[in-house]
């Protein structure tokens, strides 16, 4: 266990938007965020442009492409909209993930094996785009299965529900879900899928996510953003750098 080297970390910038946002001024701002971020240890930025642009807006992510050094991971919804956009910047990478407008962020997985031929071809277009396309879904291995099959490089597991129920207390579920977050990676891996995790991971929960060998990258957003409040947002990245490496047997 946590001996397969070091894990990437992804910071997802969304909620410093939404701070700014909640006051339509232009601070704080989200690039400076992602430049404190990168160089505070950040591996790369995830930030989601939802359709209704409640945090990150179209500037937002142009300013983010054209003014990091760290691969920029576009999340969005697998609509025409957003792959005109993707097609346009062409960032490093695009997590495509199911949008309610109703929900207060990302609820589940998205259904990759009830759409698989529409999803074939729109991965494919962001492919042959030079774009590393990864599906966020939950552990089921149907979902594990299509993703391969629709032709992703990357599948990242939504750790929602680990997070959830470890925040409850109710311990042996999130073990049962933990165990199932490791089944599914190790068959994502197997099928060729490079593996990546996320969703309401903190301090007291990342490290049994982190110690999953087959996952080479965490994207970690609202939990930091929080904390920066309180110690600084260098410092909070950081010390998740710090818990995640040890996961890994390497601190
Ligand atoms: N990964 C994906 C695909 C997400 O949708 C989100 C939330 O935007 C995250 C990671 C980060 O989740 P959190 O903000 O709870 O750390």
């Amino acid at each position: 266990m946590g001996t397969s080297g070091k894990l990437r970390l992804g910071v997802n910038i969304d909620h410093v938007a939404t701070v700014r946002n909640a006051r339509g001024t232009a601070w704080p701002d989200p690039l400076r965020a992602a430049i404190l971020a990168e160089a505070s240890g950040a591996d790369g930025i995830t930030a989601h442009l939802r359709e209704d642009r409640r945090h990150i807006r179209d500037a937002d992510m142009e300013a983010l492409r054209a003014g990091i050094g760290i691969p920029l991971n576009f999340e969005c919804a697998a609509t025409d909209e957003m792959q005109a956009i993707l097609l346009r910047l062409k960032p490093h990478a695009a997590c495509l993930v199911p949008e309610k407008r109703e929900e207060r962020t990302t609820e589940g997985g998205l259904d990759v094996a009830g759409d698989q031929a529409r999803l074939t071809r729109y991965v494919g277009a962001l492919r042959d785009a030079g774009i590393r396309v990864s599906m966020f879904i939950g552990h089921d291995p149907a979902q594990i299965e299509a993703s391969a099959a629709i032709g992703a490089a990357v599948v990242e597991l939504h750790t929602g529900h680990y997070s959830d129920l470890d925040a409850e207390g109710r311990a042996e579920e999130a073990a049962v879900e933990l165990a199932a977050l490791s089944k599914g990676a190790t068959l994502a891996a197997s099928l060729g899928l490079e593996v990546h995790a996320g969703h309401g991971l903190t301090y007291e929960n990342v490290e049994p996510v982190a110690a999953i060998p087959e996952v080479m990258e965490l994207n970690i957003g609202h939990f930091l953003v929080g904390e920066a409040l309180f110690r600084g947002l260098g410092p909070a990245i950081e010390e998740m750098r710090r818990r995640m490496d040890a996961a890994r047997g390497l601190a």
